[in-house]
């Protein structure tokens, strides 16, 4: 089948890809030219496991082009889909207006019938505006073209995204019309061999879907964390009562890490997102807001724990960190609670040695000025004339580390680590002072 991808980001890329593997013919647009030069040049502008390989493949082939020519694009896909960003405006609801500039470039362009495929993450009621948007075009250049608009929010996660688009554990499908139902049962075909993944359902609904499963993992993090704070209080480990209730299937162990909070390109948008949707309409999300505050207040508990173990005085002060993508396996570093932690460290004027296996040319980017940032070659560079070391992203490199050359390279002997990646008394009995989250009275 031909496809069109708008927004070639972890999505569109991913989206792409996989579906060229599967035999369709793709094309993929973008209007960030440089964007699209260096996928032509054979360069994948960024870091996920697996996909350098399905692109070249695919390319390779001749079932995967990347283009600007927004005539093109629109010509080539039966299947026009729509994987742009949805940032947060300033008030936190969804910026929508990269989706329907999609929409318009759809209608000034088609001149067929066209199914068009929203996968970017929208709130209730853009498949009107997609839709409107789409009419309008059409209207001016004098056109009467049939179209459909279908939601088909993608559930992808950064990190594993080529494994979660082969294996889905469900393809949500939102249409107002049975033949498209069928058409895009059809596209997803070769993804569920095993058995049937797709959930069809009305469009609202399908829109409602994607920020319900955000929300509900999002809710999950911050009860956590919420109870990891308690724990310090009452003097409880907050990893035995992770084990105490993981161990009841209808709670289970999966999202209820304790930490420094969630970050990344989606749930803290998408939550804020649901929010305001929900006070738009007229009811206070209360549950949702609380969700959000929890987190915002959770991505400032490792700085508090150091200033507090500074007693304020962070003034001169080297911070070795350890990660900087929101979560491992990506380069993402969109919310990432790293950047939280070092801004508070440089505004108390502190410095940071930072460390990451992928998200450094990310940290480059976004802080091109900062002084009291050096990026550091290896986790151990970053160690070097640092007074304590800061763990907040839990990539592999860091689960074991050799605590005695640890303790050897740190001015002050002592780790605060966002992840609980390690044993307290491991790191105590080496003489290491050890702060984590929710595990005593630390
Ligand atoms: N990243 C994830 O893990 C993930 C998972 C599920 C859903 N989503 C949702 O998918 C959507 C895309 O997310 P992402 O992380 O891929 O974003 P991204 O920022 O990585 O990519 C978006 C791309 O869209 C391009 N773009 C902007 N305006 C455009 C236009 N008018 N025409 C063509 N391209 C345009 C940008 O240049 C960029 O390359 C969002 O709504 C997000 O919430 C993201």
């Amino acid at each position: 089948m031909k496809l069109t991808i708008f927004g070639s980001g972890y999505v569109g890329l991913v989206t792409g890809a996989c579906m060229a593997e599967m035999g369709n013919h793709v094309v993929c647009y973008d209007i960030d030219d440089d964007k699209i030069a260096r996928l032509n040049k054979g360069e994948i502008p960024i870091y996920e496991p697996g996909l350098e390989a399905y692109i070249e493949r695919n390319e390779e082939a001749g079932r995967l082009e990347f283009t600007t020519d927004a005539k093109k694009a629109v010509d080539h896909g039966l299947f026009q889909f729509i994987s742009v960003g949805t940032p947060p405006d300033e008030d936190g609801s969804a910026d929508l207006q990269h989706v329907l500039a999609v929409a318009r470039s759809i209608g000034e362009h088609m001149d067929d019938y066209r199914i068009v495929v929203d996968k970017s993450t929208v709130p209730v009621g853009t498949a009107d505006k997609v839709k409107a948007e789409i009419l309008g075009a059409l209207k001016k250049r004098g056109k009467s073209l049939e179209f459909d608009v279908v939601s088909n929010p993608e559930f992808l996660k950064e990190g594993d995204a080529i494994g979660d688009f082969m294996k889905p554990d469900r393809i949500i499908v939102g249409t107002d019309n049975p033949r498209t139902t069928e058409l895009l049962k059809s596209l997803y075909e070769p993804f569920n061999r095993n058995h049937d993944r797709v959930i069809s359902m009305d469009i609202r609904s399908a829109e409602l879907t994607k920020y319900a499963a955000n929300a509900m993992l999002a809710t999950k993090i911050s009860f956590m964390n919420e109870l990891a704070n308690l724990a310090e209080r009452f003097g409880a480990d907050i990893e035995h009562v992770r084990h105490g209730i993981g161990s009841d299937p209808r709670i289970g162990y999966q999202f209820i890490y304790p930490g420094a909070g969630y970050g990344g390109s989606c749930f803290p948008k998408d939550v804020q997102a649901l929010a305001k949707s929900a006070a738009v309409s007229g009811y206070d999300a209360a549950l949702l807001n609380a969700v959000e505050d929890v987190n915002l207040r959770q991505k400032r508990r490792v700085f508090e724990k150091i200033q507090a173990h500074y007693e304020g005085k962070l003034e001169g002060k080297t911070i070795a960190l350890w990660g900087l993508s929101f979560k491992p396996r990506t380069d993402d570093m969109r919310a990432a609670p790293s950047r939280v932690i070092m801004e508070s460290l440089w505004e108390a004027g502190a410095k940071v040695r930072a460390y990451d296996p992928e998200a450094m040319d990310e940290a480059a980017r976004i802080y091109p000025d900062q002084d009291g940032l050096e990026l550091c070659d290896t986790a151990h560079d970053a160690l070097e004339g640092s007074d304590a070391l800061v763990v907040i992203t839990e990539w592999q490199e860091f689960r074991s580390p050799d605590f005695a050359e640890l303790k050897k390279r740190l001015k002050d002997a002592v780790v605060f680590d966002g992840r609980n990646l390690y044993e307290p008394e491991t790191v105590e009995n080496i003489g290491i002072q050890y702060y984590a989250i929710g595990r005593g009275r630390t």
